[in-house]
């Protein structure tokens, strides 16, 4: 079990004059200028329907950049037999090399492969070179390789024995295929929901979020150029009612991973429900759902240390992060002070196409997104109650646009206080500063997500009580820091209630979920 200890990749800076910079934004001009055909992978065959869509970046949506080949239930099916086919020599291969596998993906994008998966990650999800760097590059280096490390930690889980006797556990991959479908908003997900199940020995079809298909694409590339074998990763683009009907049914369906919202994944887990008893096995059901990410503070918190949280938290990626803070919830003390600091820092912040580097706001991920945000902030320009202190304006002419935007509501069950928007749209509600009680208890009755969320204060007996009342209202809790930016393998990522399964990303505890063990005991 002697494998390399990882270390967090460390993150480049692009700065201007870099020969990094450089590299990137020529890989990022080219790739815009070309159109490619993105067929789906089967068996490690490129397979083309015909019939076919088009992709264009959110921030310049009138160009088109690929044509991708949507694929129908026979493609499903044709992927599934293909898992089934490569199963059994994938999962008795010995794990080192299964994880020399997935060392060398880590190696791979660690070099030749970054400029291309961060150019793919800006054009095709629109994030900037910085976004894209943590995510594309570094958190997906980190998965790989954390991933390696927590494999081999199963590994070693072993019962005692006694004289005479030797008892074991044969940690072996689950007897099936894992279904691995996948969100646009981080790349580095999109790739370790099919990864982590495949680095613990199990063959996966993949179905990504139509928006991201680009990355995928290049992710399929990098799987193949680290030696995933054929067959063990499968990637298709269908309607997700289509491959459902396909995958919840069959046999051999043992386990889903998922990343999206709340909705589709409850639909999922009635739909396992109603075919229980169909299959071979009790399916894992691994997801990662919808959230309503808050920061508290305290009347002690620090004004500008809050107000970079909000600036920061809730609007990185346009909001986009599952982990991104959407309501926020001040004491009046401060709040001339943090309103101040964020309508300062708000203004030094760019908003435009991810080429240019200085932009820290690029474009919303599509259309449907942007007119659900745009009709939220229509509705708060005219509701009683609330106003709205920064942001507002929003275009969709040439890009799905969006200005970062504050509300604030007198009213701390405001729609946009509890529904989740998923884009760069906070509200915020000040509260008596001698209510800070009442405020976490409203904070968590109001939770019905529980996904992230961080408390500011310099008064440890604060800090305290926020962690006890709000102990089951987010899985990532920050005291001091913003609720976004987990790292793989210092803060394992996940939450509970309606936010997911809380199998961790990026520990031990999700590969867990990806294997079944056998109990062996032997006599002498
Ligand atoms: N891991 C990401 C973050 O913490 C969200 O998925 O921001």
């Amino acid at each position: 079990f002697n494998v390399p200890i990882p270390v967090n990749e460390p993150v480049k800076s692009y700065a201007p004059g870099s020969k990094e910079r450089e590299e990137l934004l020529n890989t990022y001009n080219e790739l815009r200028e070309q159109q490619l055909d993105i067929p789906m992978y089967i068996g490690g065959e490129e397979v083309r329907s015909g019939k076919t869509a088009t992709i264009a970046p959110p921030h310049d949506h009138k160009r088109v950049i690929a044509n991708f080949h949507q694929g129908d239930a026979s493609h499903v099916q044709q992927a599934i037999d293909a898992a089934l086919a490569a199963r059994e020599q994938w999962a008795n291969m010995p794990w080192e090399s299964r994880a020399a596998i997935f060392l060398k993906a880590a190696e791979l994008l660690a070099g030749p492969f970054r400029a291309r998966m961060n150019a793919a990650t800006m054009l095709g999800q629109s994030k900037n070179a910085f976004q894209a760097e943590i995510d594309a590059a570094c958190e997906l280096i980190d998965f790989f390789k954390f991933n390696v490390k927590y494999m081999t930690d199963i590994y070693k889980m072993q019962p005692e024995s006694l004289p005479g006797m030797w008892n074991r556990l044969e940690h072996r991959p689950l007897e099936g295929f894992v279904f691995a479908l996948t969100p646009f908003n981080f790349t580095s997900i999109a790739a370790n929901l099919p990864a982590a199940p495949a680095l613990m020995g199990n063959v996966v079809v993949w179905k990504p979020a139509n928006t991201q298909i680009y990355s995928a694409k290049v992710i399929m590339d990098l799987f193949k150029a680290a030696g995933v074998p054929d067959g063990v990763i499968n990637l298709v683009y269908v309607d997700g009612p289509v491959a459902g009907d396909v995958i919840f049914k069959h046999r051999d369906f043992s386990g889903i991973h998922f990343t999206g919202s709340t909705g589709v994944f409850n639909h999922i887990w009635k739909t396992i429900g109603e075919n229980v008893g169909n299959y071979r096995n009790y399916p894992r059901i691994v997801g990662e759902t919808g959230g309503k990410d808050f920061i508290v503070a305290h009347k002690s918190a620090d004004a500008k240390e809050v107000a970079v949280a909000i600036t920061r938290g809730a609007f990185e990626y346009q909001g986009q992060k599952c982990s991104a803070a959407s309501r926020a919830y001040i004491p009046s003390n401060i709040w001339e002070d943090v309103k101040a600091y964020v309508i300062e820092d708000l203004k030094s912040l760019e908003m435009g196409d991810p080429q240019d580097f200085g932009n820290f706001i690029n474009a919303v991920i599509d259309e449907k997104s942007f007119d659900k945000l745009a009709k939220y902030i229509d509705a708060a320009k005219k509701d009683k109650g609330v106003e709205i202190i920064a942001g507002g304006n929003y275009d969709k002419s040439k890009g799905y646009f969006i200005e970062p935007t504050i509300i604030v509501a007198e009213d701390p069950q405001y729609v946009t206080m509890c529904e989740e928007l998923f884009g760069p749209v906070l509200t915020l509600h000040v509260y008596d500063e001698n209510k800070f009680e009442e405020t976490l208890e409203l904070v968590d009755k109001t939770s019905p997500y529980a996904l992230t969320g961080a408390i500011f204060s310099n008064d440890r007996y604060a800090i305290e009580i926020a962690s006890k009342k709000l102990s089951h209202a987010a899985g990532n809790f920050y005291i001091n820091d913003k609720p976004t930016g987990a790292v793989v393998g210092q803060q394992p990522f996940g939450g509970s209630r309606a936010s997911g399964t809380n199998d961790k990303a990026g520990s031990m505890l999700n590969l867990l979920r990806w294997t079944t063990a056998r109990t062996i005991k032997e006599t002498f």
